[in-house]
């Protein structure tokens, strides 16, 4: 299974949230075509708790039919009780509806539908034709140079817009700096590279490799940073993101276990006084079929 948590999930929700670019975003609402009646049919591709669909559907406007898709039995059983959580705090009804989660936001209706599927298979079986847009999050960053191919192939087949944000980059600025933070950085995209279930994943190669791939199937590409900034005041967030590198860097070059230990405990001593602040590099892609 994947090792992503609901609780993980949630607490990097709202810095997402602050992340995302919007008029990568807007320019994706523009571009759904939706069929007669007006509803537009979105697939999220690894949704974990709705997180994306969250975000999005608020910015897409009209009725709208999602199929959230994860392999994670977990985190699909944690997204109706996620969604009608966030629904209620905006005020809007929320309601099971067959097999579906059905919000409704004023005049508009938006319905969420769990997909038990895993993306390392093969991906005909989502026939992306029979969705007006095709959307992932925090997720590409996992998969290989050989699942992109498969995935543009079916992009470029079903001619559909792909909106897929804040994959990781690579860029990790901990502020102030510290002389191990190269090295242990240097560990942490070690593993980043490591099979996710896709084959070597790309880690920070992931959104400039996707770009190359949809230009030359004639795609309109664009792409914006969606960096997380965590400041000095978010010391939870920091905390678990120190011991995470931390983690990560021991287990990718046990040698230098002790001089990432020592890194970790200058970092916990920074946020304990409230010196520390961390900018993780990401970026949203916005591809519209030729
Ligand atoms: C970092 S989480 C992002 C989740 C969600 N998109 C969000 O933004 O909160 C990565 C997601 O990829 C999913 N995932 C990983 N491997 C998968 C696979 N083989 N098939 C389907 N989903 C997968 C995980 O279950 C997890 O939900």
């Amino acid at each position: 299974m994947s090792g992503f948590d609901a609780d993980w999930l949630a607490r990097r929700e709202p810095f997402d949230a602050k992340a995302r670019d919007g008029a990568l975003a807007a320019g994706f609402a523009q571009s759904l075509r939706p069929a007669p009646g007006g509803v537009r049919r979105i697939i999220d591709l690894a949704a974990g708790t709705g997180s994306n669909f969250r975000a999005l559907a608020p910015r897409l406007g009209g009725d709208q039919e999602w199929l959230l898709v994860d392999h994670d039995p977990r985190l699909r059983e944690a997204q109706a009780g996620t969604i009608a959580h966030w629904a209620a705090r905006a005020g809007w009804t929320c309601q099971v509806v067959g097999d579906a989660l059905e919000v409704r936001a004023g005049a508009a209706r938006w319905c969420a539908r769990a997909h038990a599927f895993d993306l390392a298979g093969s991906l005909d079986a989502l026939d992306l034709s029979r969705f007006d847009g095709v959307t992932t999050a925090a997720f590409l960053d996992l998969v290989s140079a050989d699942w992109l191919d498969r995935l543009v192939d079916q992009l470029a087949g079903a001619g559909r817009p792909l909106l897929a944000v804040l994959t990781v980059d690579g860029r990790r600025d901990w502020s102030p700096p510290m002389a191990a933070d190269r090295p242990l950085q240097r560990a942490f995209q070690s593993h980043q590279g490591g099979d996710k279930g896709f084959g070597p994943a790309l880690g920070g190669e992931a959104t400039a490799s996707l770009e190359r791939r949809l230009v030359a199937r004639g795609f309109a590409v664009a792409t914006a940073p969606s960096d997380w900034r965590i400041d000095a005041a978010d010391r939870d967030f920091l905390s678990q993101m120190v011991r995470e590198a931390s983690a990560v860097a021991c287990e990718a070059e046990p040698l230098a276990s002790a001089a990432f230990a020592r890194w970790r405990a200058g970092r916990e001593a920074q946020i304990q006084t409230g010196r520390l602040a961390l900018t993780v590099g990401h970026r949203d892609l916005l591809a519209l079929p030729p």
